[in-house]
């Protein structure tokens, strides 16, 4: 019972290391895009785990483009935008400020943890910051472990 106990144990951890999120990356053109290229001509080392779908702005994220994301089976998704006040479309970003915390709420309805959605204001001049941000959430999102939805759909295919 005892060996049976530590396989279990080594089977997890095992599982947890060799697990490798995958993120998808919704960000505004003009500021949290803008960031990851000055990130990415500094030469700053993000992790790979980041795929980033650019929109001309915030106000563009569709909550069903995060949900569809989720059904799909990524395991998190970063939405970047500029901050309040900065839009360049004065008022764009407005929207999903209020759009998001109801597409939280909404997700938690139907079992998917609402930190599988992270959201962040990210300026063009925050390269540094992004690529902090982009590595937290990998953590997190390890700690946290794959997407139920994938899982469902890999035993099933
Ligand atoms: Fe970036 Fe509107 S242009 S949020």
């Amino acid at each position: 019972m005892k060996i049976n106990l530590k396989m279990m144990e080594m089977s997890e951890m095992s599982s947890s290391i060799s697990f490798n999120p995958k993120i998808l990356g919704i960000f505004c053109n003009w500021c949290s895009y803008a960031g990851a290229d000055q990130a990415g001509t500094s030469r700053m080392q993000r992790p790979a785990n980041l795929r980033i779908m650019r929109v001309m702005c915030g106000g563009r994220i569709d909550p069903q483009f995060i949900i569809l994301a989720l059904k799909e089976g990524v395991d998190g998704v970063l939405v970047a935008h500029c901050y309040p006040g900065d839009c360049h479309y004065v008022e764009g970003n407005q929207k999903t400020i209020r759009k998001i915390p109801l597409l939280l709420l909404y997700i938690k309805q139907f079992g998917i943890n609402p930190k599988r959605v992270k959201y962040v204001f990210v300026s063009a001049s925050e390269g540094i910051e992004l690529t902090e941000i982009v590595n937290e959430y990998v953590k997190e999102l390890k700690e946290l472990g794959p997407n139920p939805i994938r899982i469902e759909s890999e035993q099933v295919n």
